[in-house]
């Protein structure tokens, strides 16, 4: 079967009480218009156009960037009329695409593809013009109703605000998930009317043209709560809350332990492989990979950065940008930023702040230093308090220790700095020229002793 999907995402999204646009909030790191994206893509729609209207050069900006593809077009939805309306914008990208147009909302962002799958093939079995998936809610306020005869058969879609209160108590509610015909869809949707409370085109008024022209299918989902819409923040948490869930099991199920899953976050794009151990309250952000064996303390985060197996990050480090080599210990209260590459076996200790630096296999950077622009070699020792001093107040330049050099406690690297294989430099130095291989730099006041002096000192005072 030839599948086209229409997304829409024209609407204001009002009750979010937001200046972005409503499809544009984020559920697991993945804007909600992504996720839906995703979804069509999942059962292999071929076209996908999304209409849009409000914000709408951000949305397209958003999904051309995160979410490309030949198969993503746009249709412009200058007045939001109603969805029917809306899915008629789309008609120029799709009536030439044969077969059936799944409709998708852009504010239903968790369904499950298996479940979107299976209602597909029911429905296409059912060869009905229209099919739709209902859901039983606890509370339906605010969504179509879905009036049924006594015989079970749907009759229509009511608007929450066309109901009437005997009709208000319907629990069965309409999703808002289409399968259409497409010939059907171009030909009848113009006669979609708009009489009712809001004076807009409803989609689902289709229901009733369907039954006039050949029937229609209702799938009802099993799990309901994949086919929330999200219109206020508190749904947009709800809906963070379910997805985290199912997110945690499928990697609980793939061999990640997590001591505490409702309070481990992983992006939607983030991957953490088998044997990985994670403590509460750590989050994985954006598209980062955790290999094999990591053990991720408490509070640590690593966002759009690599680990390597067997790395260790201990409490409250933040990781964003880098790559962490194979069994690197990193923490706690370790802060690495963009561009940076721990080495093999490296241990960058607490109160560390590493920016844009590579850090050699073995090299230690136990306590309290910063480096910035800096390329450390193999088996460095850096005491506590090292720190690079990068910034003149115009530019940023370079510091290089080779293999093997050793730098004492609370010392200040002036770059740009070259420090040969093997240096040696003595603890409180300020280092402003390069130091050559095997040698000692050091640059301080020298110590004198003056024996006796304390006594003399406190005679003076008090005589
Ligand atoms: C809609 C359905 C309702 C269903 C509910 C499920 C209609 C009339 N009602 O109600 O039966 O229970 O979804 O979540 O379809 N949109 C446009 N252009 C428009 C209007 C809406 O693009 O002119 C988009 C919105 O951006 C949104 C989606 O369509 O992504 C749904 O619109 P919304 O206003 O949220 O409809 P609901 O009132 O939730
Ligand atoms: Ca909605």
């Amino acid at each position: 079967m030839r599948l086209s999907a229409i997304i829409l995402a024209a609407g204001q999204g009002t009750r979010m009480k937001s200046s972005l646009p409503k499809v544009l909030h984020q559920i697991l790191g993945r804007p909600m218009i992504g996720h839906v994206v995703g979804l069509a893509r999942a059962v292999h729609a071929q076209r996908i156009a999304v209409v849009v209207g409000h914000g709408r050069e951000r949305v397209e900006a958003c999904l051309t960037d995160q979410e490309p593809g030949d198969d993503l077009g746009f249709a412009l939805q200058a007045e939001q009329l109603g969805t029917a309306h809306a899915v008629l914008q789309a008609r120029e990208l799709l009536q030439d695409h044969q077969g059936m147009t799944l409709i998708l909302s852009g504010d239903v962002p968790n369904i499950d593809p298996l479940t979107l799958q299976r209602f597909i093939d029911e429905a296409a079995d059912a060869r009905h013009p229209v099919a739709f998936v209902s859901c039983v809610v606890p509370d339906p306020t605010g969504y179509g109703r879905i009036v049924r005869d006594a015989q079970g058969q749907v009759l229509r879609n009511v608007e929450h605000r066309d109901a009437t209160d005997e009709q208000r108590l319907i629990h069965e509610i309409n999703a808002g998930v289409y399968l259409v015909d497409n010939a059907f869809l171009w030909t009848h949707l113009g006669a979609v009317g708009a009489a009712n409370d809001q004076k807009e085109f409803y989609l689902p008024d289709l229901f009733e043209l369907a039954l006039a022209q050949g029937g229609l299918t209702a799938f009802v989902a099993p799990v309901a709560q994949e086919f929330e819409g999200i219109n206020t923040r508190a749904q947009l948490a709800a809906a963070e809350t379910f997805a985290r869930a199912r997110r945690n099991d499928a990697l609980m199920r793939a061999g990640v332990t997590m001591i505490d899953p409702a309070a481990t976050y992983v992006d939607a794009f983030a991957q953490v492989e088998p044997d990985v151990l994670i403590e509460p309250g750590v989050r994985v952000a954006g598209r980062s990979t955790v290999a094999a064996g990591c053990l991720l303390r408490q509070g640590a985060i690593v966002e759009d950065s690599t680990l390597e197996p067997g790395v260790e990050v201990l409490p409250y480090s933040h990781i964003v940008g880098s790559i962490v080599r194979q069994g690197a210990r990193i923490g706690p209260f370790a802060h690495i930023r963009p561009l940076s590459d721990i080495g093999p076996g490296a241990k960058v200790g607490n109160f560390v702040e590493i920016k844009k630096s590579t850090l050699g296999a073995g090299t230690k950077a136990s306590h309290l230093s910063y480096l910035g622009d800096a390329t450390l070699g193999a088996g460095c020792n850096l005491g506590a308090g090292t720190i690079t001093c990068n910034f003149d107040g115009d530019g940023k330049h370079p510091t290089v220790l080779e293999d093997g050099v050793f730098v004492g406690s609370n010392t200040a690297l002036v770059a740009p700095l070259r420090l040969g294989r093997g240096a040696y430099i003595g603890a409180g130095s300020t280092i402003t020229k390069d130091v050559p291989a095997d040698s000692l730099g050091v640059a301080r006041g020298r110590q004198r002793n003056i024996e006796g002096w304390v006594p003399r000192m406190r005679r003076r005072e008090r005589p």
